[in-house]
């Protein structure tokens, strides 16, 4: 039988073949698996996935003073909550996530809120990921994990804002702490800011016009003396906040700046 006799004969059938593979592939796009939902409490590899209540990152954004001139970097970030408001913020703004289907949710989340452009994620180790680029670093860890992260942090350039969800940093005092309340919509455990500034070392002893200060140094607490005028004060209240540093000594009130590792005072 010649071919094109063949095609009009059989040409129905075809059709009704065709017809028939086209709506069963349509079935199976309808049923393709579901989208992944993560489950609060979920394995992590050192910690478990719960997710920050969003009043809270806010919360957390603010005490940092997140602004479009910063790049914040959130240290097993979840569903990409943080990153994301951040982002919205204008900031440049990186999660890291050691769980594939979590970076994957972060970017389509970060997608559906518009800010793709500003806001990244990679799958990675926390513990293996270089953050000294970041201007901020937000977490929601333990705090044996912050122990272990803070001898890097303290190394990070005098300035940058550590903000954590509840958990501390040891003996490293936080320079500020909030905890939101339920009439300020933070209704589970997890509703405390804590917020540390990378201080500038400046333990030592400096020759200025004003004397000869010698520093100790503990976190952001300096204690020591100023010797001027063949007298030696002890110093009161000493602060290093990032760069600044501020204390009193006989009486007087003493203000200055860290520029890398010599103390200019005013
Ligand atoms: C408590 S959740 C916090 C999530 C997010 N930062 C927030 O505040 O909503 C901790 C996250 O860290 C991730 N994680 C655990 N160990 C990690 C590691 N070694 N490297 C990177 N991410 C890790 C978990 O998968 C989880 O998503």
């Amino acid at each position: 039988m010649p071919a094109v006799s063949l095609i009009r004969r059989t040409g129905p059938v075809l059709l009704c073949l065709l017809l028939a593979t086209f709506s069963s592939l349509a079935a199976a796009q309808a049923q393709k698996a579901p989208a992944y939902e993560p489950q609060s409490g979920q394995e992590g590899k050192d910690v478990v996935w719960v997710p920050t209540p969003q009043v809270l990152v806010d919360k957390m954004l603010d005490m940092a003073k997140v602004t479009p001139n910063d790049f914040v970097m959130d240290l097993g970030s979840g569903d990409g909550r943080t990153v994301i408001t951040a982002a919205k913020r204008g900031a440049r703004a990186l999660g890291v996530e050691y769980n594939p289907d979590m970076v994957e949710l972060s970017k389509r989340n970060a997608e559906k809120e518009g800010v793709a452009g500003k806001a990244s994620f990679v799958k990675a180790d926390l513990f293996e990921t270089d953050f000294s680029k970041a201007s901020v670093i937000t977490m929601f860890l333990l705090p044996d994990i912050n122990l272990k992260l803070r001898p890097k942090i303290l190394d990070l350039k005098p300035g940058t804002r550590i903000v954590s969800n509840s958990f501390n940093m040891g003996d490293w005092v936080a320079d500020e702490r909030v905890t939101l309340t339920p009439d300020q919509g933070c209704t589970t455990s997890w509703c405390v800011s804590l917020l540390w500034i990378v201080p500038a070392k400046a333990a030592g002893t400096h020759k200025l016009p004003q004397g000869e200060l010698t520093l100790k140094q503990e976190f952001q607490v300096l204690t020591g003396t100023l010797r001027a005028g063949g007298r030696t004060v002890p110093i009161a209240g000493g602060k290093v906040r990032g760069e600044e540093i501020t204390f009193k000594a006989g009486g007087k009130d003493y203000r200055g700046r860290m520029n890398g590792k010599s103390l200019e005072l005013r």
